[in-house]
Formats: C-alpha cells, structure tokens, sequence
C-alpha cells in the first residue's frame, strides 16, 4: 500500500520506518527542512534501539522516502497517517494546532479514496474534527474516512513495540477503513479491537493513565515499606504472580516522567474535569508522582544535611533507560531541587548529557560513572541504565570522598555494596 506519514517526530519516525518494513511504499513528511535533509543522508534524530538500520535498509530498497512535500505524498497515498506533535497547553489541556494544520493541508491534497488515520494523543473527539475539517473543505470532491488508531510504542522499545504489539485498535465509523487498515497491518500477528473513534481515542488515555497509577501505586506501597520494614520487590513479586496484576510496571522508582504519562494524565483529569466527572483517582496519581520526586531529595538530605556546599554525584539524567529524552525526566526534577539548595552536582548519563548542560545551568558533566563520582560526598542514581550495574565498585570507593549510594530505581545490588563498605541505601526496601 501507498502510505504518508505527516510529522516525522518520535511516533511518525516508528511507525513509518515500521510500515516500510512490513513492504508498505511510505513517504515521511515534516515541514522542517533541515530533518528531512538529515532523514535522507540516514541520519536519524531521535536516539532509537534498532531504528537507524531499519531506517536505512528500507531507504535503500526504495521503500521508504522523505519530503517536505506534503501535498504530493498525499495525492498518491492510500493511507495517510497523523503523527504531529499534540502539547500540553499550560491549563493541562492538548493543544490541537498541529493536528489541524495538518488536517487542512490534506484536505487541500486528497485524490481518490483516502484513508486518514489519527495516531496522535488526542482528546476525545479529536477523529471528528479531523473529519470536519476535511469534509468542509473537500465539499464532497473525494471519498475519505477518517479512523483513530492509537499508538502504545514504549521509547527505547518501540521498534520492537511497533512489530510485536499487544493489540491493534482501530476506531472508524465505516467498514471500507477498517478493511484498509486490516489489510495494512495484515504482516502483525495481534489482536484487533475495532471500535468507534471515541472509544478508541479513550484507550490511549486509559491505558496511560492505568500505568501510571500502577507506578504511582507502587511508589506509594515502596514508602509504606520503607517505614513498617518489608522489601517491596519481594512485595511486587508477590503481587505480580496474580495474573490479574501482573508483573509490569511495578518498578518502583523516582516517579514516573516522559512525553506521555504525565501529559497524558493531566489531558485526562481536564477531559473529564470538561465531561462533568471529577476524576479524584487521577489527581492522587499525579500528587503521588510529584511527591514522590521530593522524598527522593528528603532521602538525600537525611544522609547529607546540609544540602548546601555537599557534592553529589549524579547518575542518569533521562526519564528512564534506553533514551536521551529528557522531557518531564524525574531526574532533572530532583538535580533542580537539589542544585536549589546548594548543593553541587557532577552528572553522567550515557545518552542525554548533551541535551541536559541547557536543562541544568550550574551543574557539572562528567564524562564517565567514575569521573561523576569522584570527589562526592553521596553518589545519586536516578536512571536505571544498565550501564551502572558493570562499574567497578572498587575503584569507584575510592575516588568517593565518602562511600555513600542513593539508589533511586534498586538497580545495584546492596549486598555487594556493604560488603565493600559502601552505605546503602534504595527505594522501599
Ligand atoms: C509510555 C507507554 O508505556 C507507551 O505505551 C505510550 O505509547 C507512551 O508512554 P514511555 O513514555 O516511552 O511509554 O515510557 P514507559 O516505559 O512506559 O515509562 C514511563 C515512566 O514510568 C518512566 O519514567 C519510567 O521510568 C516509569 N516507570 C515505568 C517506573 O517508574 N516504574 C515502572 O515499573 C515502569
């Protein structure tokens, strides 16, 4: 099939490359020049496991191309997918500029049957106004229909997440779409739920929304733990055997951050706010994660008091493993709070240290675990990277001015660690 993808962000990037893949003929579009001059030499802008040589070996077998163009790749496509960014306004709510734009400008290009599928995070009711827009402006010169089919894709996976999904939703009010969009995804072995478009547009925000919760949940039970002495991995083990919880997402840790779990929550405590329901739950959610990000300062300043003049050594800066994104990273929240109080920090992450030198003005970088550490007087993991658990926690004694770990995500091992002298301590247990 001919596909456009409009907005080569981090979902458009995924799923366009991903559709190549599946031997689909894709166009990507962006209006930034410079992206899609960059896209066509194989330089790819987000930092994505897997996704440079999918990206080049669909390019070179003439499956995948790039354009700022949009109206061309429209005209000949089959399917065109929305994948424009959707921002938080400040009031919580998702600012639809973007998927507007985008919508007129199709419209304007249209030829023949279209199918227009809106994978952006969008409010409830955000398909119909796609739909809206095109119709008044097609005024009935081409058959279109426009279908909500949201994304679940996890950053640092979401190769894998694109080729392996849990299920597949479509939300269209007309049969032709759904057996187009059946038939694109005709190479994924999942489950399709097809539904409305309100229905399907729900979904994304109830399955981010139900994460979220499951993080804050286990935040919450972590410092329960702390205080009445049980083990929460030993809890979350205990819990995740049922098969109605499950093991996912019960990894305690310094809150939850990202492009979508706190904007998605806010985008939903303002839906519902707007449909007259009081979504008490969520708010609790979003209050746990934010306090959650404070304790992690209060546990470092029970070792350290006081913070000012203290030199801390920082480990991980994105909002989890596997990516450089920085946006709503719990980590720069916390290195915030505590560069706010005097102390002075050394960061390292393995991927996002170029991006973070303009999000922490004031704060060292360093160029390796052992060069952040050195010197300090507590050593603050905040990103579960992989990477930490191989340092050599000898030679890193030594260069600590005192052997003193916070261990935000229970990445080490604290055994080890006293076992070499080090003063330990992680979340909940
Ligand atoms: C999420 C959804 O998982 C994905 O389906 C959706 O399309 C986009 O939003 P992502 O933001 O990439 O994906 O990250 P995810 O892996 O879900 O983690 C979100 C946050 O929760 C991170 O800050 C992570 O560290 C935190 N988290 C996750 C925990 O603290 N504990 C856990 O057990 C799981």
């Amino acid at each position: 099939m001919r596909v456009a993808v409009i907005g080569t962000g981090y979902v458009g990037l995924v799923t366009g490359t991903c559709l190549a893949d599946l031997e689909h003929e894709v166009t990507c579009v962006d209006t930034e020049r410079e992206k899609i001059s960059r896209l066509k030499r194989g330089e790819i802008p987000i930092f994505e496991v897997g996704l440079e040589p999918l990206v080049k070996r669909n390019a070179q077998a003439g499956r995948l191309s790039f354009t700022t163009d949009l109206a061309a790749a429209v005209r000949t496509a089959q399917v065109v997918f929305i994948t424009v960014g959707t921002p938080s306004t400040d009031a919580g709510e998702a600012d639809l500029t973007f998927l507007k734009g985008a919508a007129s400008q199709i419209a304007e290009a249209i030829e023949g049957y279209t199918v227009v599928v809106n994978k952006s995070t969008v409010p409830v009711g955000s398909t119909r106004l796609v739909q809206r827009i095109i119709e008044e402006r097609l005024e009935g010169m081409h058959e279109f229909e426009v279908v909500s089919n949201p994304e679940f894709l996890r950053e640092g996976s979401a190769v894998n997440d694109f080729l392996h999904p849990d299920r597949i939703v479509i939300g269209s009010e007309g049969q032709r779409s759904i057996g187009v969009l059946t038939e694109l995804y005709r190479g994924l072995n999942a489950p399709l739920v097809i539904t409305d478009p309100a229905s399907a547009e729900m979904i994304k925000y109830a399955s981010n929304a139900f994460l979220a919760t499951k993080v804050s949940y286990i935040n919450a039970i972590a410092n329960i733990c702390e205080a009445v002495g049980a083990d929460v991995r030993e809890v979350a083990l205990g819990m995740g055997y049922d098969k109605r919880i499950g093991f996912e997402f019960l990894r305690p840790g310094p809150g939850f951050g990202g492009s979508c779990f706190p904007k998605d929550c806010r985008a939903l405590v303002d839906i519902s706010s707007k449909a007259g329901y009081h979504f008490r739950l969520l708010e609790g959610v979003l209050e746990v994660n934010e306090e959650q990000m404070r304790l992690m300062v209060e546990k470092v300043r029970r070792r350290l008091d006081p913070l000012a003049g203290a030199r801390i050594g920082v480990w991980g800066l994105a909002f989890k493993a596997n990516t450089d994104d920085l946006r709503e990273s719990p980590a720069v929240r916390i290195c915030r709070l505590l560069l706010g109080e005097g102390a002075s920090l050394a960061a390292y992450d393995p991927a996002a240290m170029e991006a973070a030198a303009g999000e922490l003005p004031g704060a060292a970088f360093a160029k390796d675990p052992y060069e952040a550490a050195a010197g300090a007087d507590l050593l603050l993991l905040l990103t579960d990277w992989d990477e930490f658990k191989w340092v050599d926690f000898r030679r890193l004694k030594g260069l600590m001015a005192r052997p003193v770990i916070v261990d935000t995500r229970n990445c080490l091992d604290p055994l080890t660690l006293r076992r070499l002298g080090f003063e330990y301590e992680g979340v909940g247990r």
